[in-house]
């Protein structure tokens, strides 16, 4: 054995030292290195045999093996050691980069959802429900929609087998809800709704509705136009107003198409109501009787509004969303703008 090769021992141990995976590993190596009966003992042993001349020098090569290798052991085994407390600890590597934690928000259809239900509710209604899958009977008949009614065409509507289709419109919420309560009411029904409409800019297949519903003695026409501008000053802003222009729906009389009058401009016209100064934003009408009757109310008892608008719109209006399909899209980086 000579100097080089001691040192190329030593350089392999260290080697194989540093590569240690656990504290058993580590232990077999400082055997095989530096315990009694290893490899030390034995070259220190074959030093009588080296000629004088060479004896300082190789001893210093043994020492260099033997203080190498010790320091190797004991900073091995401090590092496995810290790595284990390290884990026990939960501890993290705090030189790696960063993981930007993204902040969720509610879609602004939900926003929308929720602003006007709130409204609603300061208003003294209650938030009702109903199921996306209805019958025939509760989103045409109990509203008093005439059986060859355009609504009622497969053109229009999406039907289930069964007798069952989804729901075109939340007015379906009215009747279910009158049926199985005694009047007063006072609910709003956000939800889905579903048409065959060819998608476009305006148009979706599956959209969503909030409806309203107020019943009981006397309720007016005046508490309509009271109660639809309150909404419209909360939603839009102090300055705006409604109107009322006569339209038709099967299950109100009289039935109104409601505007407001621009929030941009103020009513002076601009593009976002293409110049005439007025949204058209919802329908609304006096609770036919036949629709009280049905759900077993009497209609010289009682009286009542509804009204019913489009959230979508809702949204496009507040938020300047040019496009529907935008709402659907799911670009995150676009919806996280409202
Ligand atoms: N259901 C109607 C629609 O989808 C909107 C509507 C109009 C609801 C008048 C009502 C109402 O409750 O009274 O177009």
């Amino acid at each position: 054995m000579d100097i080089k090769e001691v040192d190329g021992l030593t350089a392999q141990a260290l080697a194989e030292l540093a590569g240690a995976a656990d504290g058993t590993a580590l232990e077999a190596l400082r055997v095989k290195y530096i315990g009694r009966n290893g490899m030390l003992p034995g070259l220190m042993q074959g030093l009588k045999d080296v000629p004088a001349a060479d004896k300082p020098a190789m001893g210093q090569a043994l020492n260099r093996f033997k203080t190498g290798v010790t320091a190797a052991v004991a900073e091995r085994k401090a590092a496995l050691e810290a790595v284990a407390k390290a884990a026990k600890a939960g501890a993290f590597d705090l030189s790696l980069p960063g993981r930007w934690p993204r902040r969720g928000r509610l879609h602004p259809i939900q926003q929308l959802i929720d602003r006007t239900s709130a409204i609603f509710r300061r208003m003294g209604f209650t938030v009702a429900d109903g199921p996306d899958v209805e019958t025939e009977y509760y989103n045409f008949d109990a509203l008093n929609t005439p059986a060859d009614h355009v609504s009622r065409d497969v053109q229009d509507t999406f039907y289930l087998p069964g007798g069952l289709l989804l729901r075109t419109q939340t007015s379906a919420v009215q009747a279910r809800y009158m049926e199985s309560r005694k009047p007063p009411v006072r609910i709003v029904c956000p939800g889905r709704c579903y048409r065959r409409d060819t998608t476009d800019a305006t148009h979706s297949a599956n959209f969503h509705q909030i409806e309203g519903l107020y019943v009981d003695e006397k309720v007016s026409l005046a508490d309509l136009k009271g109660d639809i501008d309150h909404f419209a000053r909360e939603l839009m802003g102090p300055g705006v107003k409604s109107r009322f222009r006569t339209h038709f729906f099967p299950f109100t009389e009289p039935s109104v198409e409601v505007d407001f009058s621009c929030h941009m401009c103020g009513g002076k016209g601009c593009r976002v109501c293409k110049q005439s100064g007025w949204i058209e934003i919802m329908g609304a009408g006096m609770v036919d009787p036949n629709v009280f009757k049905l759900a077993g109310y009497d209609p010289e008892q009682v009286t009542g509004y509804a009204f019913g608008m489009g959230i979508e719109r809702l949204a496009m209006i507040l938020f300047g969303i040019d496009d529907i399909r935008r709402l659907y899209e799911n670009d995150v980086r676009y919806l996280a703008q409202f």
